[in-house]
């Protein structure tokens, strides 16, 4: 059995030393179930993961109890979030127990963190799958079969960017594309430039392709995704020309991007944004801090004083434009002064949204070299203050929305009466509307009557197609 995917040459590692003794069923049918955590790079993943084994005659399902697969694909970014895999496999225990051909796999930036220890530690798991070798997983698990031995491939790439695998969707409203992976930008307290390794690109056609494909399957909205969509590069091309050729290929599709990271955000960029009905106009910028002094320790390459020059300037160029952030609560050497100061720049921009987390030291990261020196009280109280005051941002953006008019893409029955819709605006805000004879998918056109810091409340105005 060939056990080299023949795509990037490496072959797989088998551990002998942890062999399963149980011979599988070689009739067993092969349905395959995937948990995800983390970020949408990671439900993008899945995706492709669910793409690669469905070619291998895996069928896809989303109960656990039908599956002889289980694969948890994990996020290493905060401590918390590796402790929730640990949870997990400890429940999955009984799964193994009742279902003796189960295999259990890690995927994921875990899975390249912790590599063979994870084997170790939890013995239950048969398969540890880095993020740039999913397409061995079908083949590691016939080796299962084959011999019981566990698989583990955790090498990282310089080119694997799964352009050639056409990721297998749910149908739906809103899709997510992945159009680059990795990260160099090495900020010091992140381990993404080590779980996913460095940065690489989709070949630009066959993003635009993929993009037409989805319109085409009904799909109304579509998210790029990259860990820095600003260092896209594919051939001459970057991510502006990108979003150009996107937003021309299918003007009737809305195009949503993350992340951006400050100091590549180039006026051309904003230009295009500001060019296409079909771009949104809604900006994730994480800050992370409001201090220099931190900035400079987090290595994240810009000043306060940078990062709010590019805040007017977008606003200038795309006058209603709005923008979502990081904030970490507690790095080291944090003292009061610097956590005011993010406050500050909280009230300065006034994001309409933010994803707020405390500090939470990582191996290898430089960060990591530092004394993790605030207390974890403090790092809590810094976050409360961090969430409240964008709570009350939100809410006073939201209040301003009343009385307007915004077109709104319909994505789901509201989960709290099966009578009203939810749909987002351009900018990102969750709106709920009365059904009247409106459709999921459908573009409408409403006007906000009440809004809380969450959610807006509204009323048809008509349909736009
Ligand atoms: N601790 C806390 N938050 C982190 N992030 C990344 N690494 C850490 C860490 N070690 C946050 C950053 C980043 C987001 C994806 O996760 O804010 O932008
Ligand atoms: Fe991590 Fe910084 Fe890269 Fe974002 S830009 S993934 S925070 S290293």
């Amino acid at each position: 059995m060939a056990l080299n995917n023949g795509n990037t040459g490496n072959t797989y590692i088998s551990i002998s030393s942890l062999r399963n003794s149980e011979k599988p069923n070689p009739n067993i049918e092969k349905i395959l179930y995937v948990e995800t955590y983390g970020c949408q790079m990671n439900f993008a993943d899945t995706e492709i993961v669910n793409g690669i084994m469905n070619k291998y005659g895996y069928s896809i399902t989303n109960k656990i109890d039908d599956s002889n697969v289980i694969l948890l694909n994990t996020c290493s970014i905060r401590e918390h979030a590796e402790s929730k895999i640990y949870q997990r496999l400890s429940e999955l225990k009984r799964y193994k127990i009742s279902n003796k051909y189960l295999k259990i796999g890690v995927i994921g930036c875990m899975a390249e963190r912790l590599k063979r220890d994870l084997l170790h530690k939890h013995k239950l798991v048969d398969l540890i799958v880095g993020p740039d070798e999913y397409k061995k997983i079908p083949f590691l698990l016939e080796n299962i079969d084959e011999t019981g031995e566990k698989g583990i491939a955790v090498r990282l790439s310089r080119v694997e960017t799964y352009d050639d695998i056409m990721p297998l969707r749910k149908e739906g409203i809103s899709a997510w594309l992945s159009v680059m992976r990795g990260c160099d930008k090495f900020c010091s307290f992140c381990v993404v430039p080590y779980t996913r390794g460095r940065e690489r690109s989709r070949a630009l056609d066959n993003v635009v392709a993929e993009v037409n494909q989805l319109w085409n399957e009904g799909f109304k909205e579509v998210t790029l995704l990259g860990q820095n969509v600003n260092s896209y590069r594919s051939g001459e091309f970057d991510f502006a020309d990108l979003l150009k050729a996107c937003a021309e290929a299918v003007p009737d599709i809305r195009i949503r991007f993350i992340t951006s990271h400050p100091q590549e955000l180039s006026l051309k960029l904003l230009e295009t944004i500001g060019s296409y009905n079909n771009l949104c106009k809604y900006i994730h910028l994480p800050v992370q801090s409001g201090s220099d002094r931190i900035l400079e320790l987090m290595k994240r390459s810009y000043t306060v004083e940078h990062y709010l020059n590019l805040i007017e300037q977008a606003r200038k160029i795309i006058p209603d434009v709005s923008f979502s952030t990081d904030i970490i609560s507690g790095f080291p050497t944090e003292t009061e002064e610097d956590h005011k100061m993010t406050l500050e720049i909280m009230k300065e921009v006034k994001y309409d949204g933010a994803y707020m987390f405390k500090y939470s030291p990582r191996e290898k990261t430089k960060a990591f070299e530092l004394k993790d020196d605030i207390d974890d009280e403090i790092k809590s109280r810094r976050l409360m203050e961090i969430v409240e005051l964008q709570r009350n941002i939100s809410y006073e953006l939201n209040l301003q929305m009343i009385g307007k008019e915004y077109e709104i893409i319909i994505e789901s029955e509201s989960k709290k009466s099966s009578e009203m819709l939810t749909g987002r605006t351009d900018g990102n805000k969750s709106v709920i509307i009365p059904k009247n004879g409106t459709h999921i998918g459908s573009k409408v056109l409403v006007k906000i009557n009440k809004a809380n810091s969450a959610t807006l409340f509204g009323e048809l105005i008509h349909k736009t197609n």
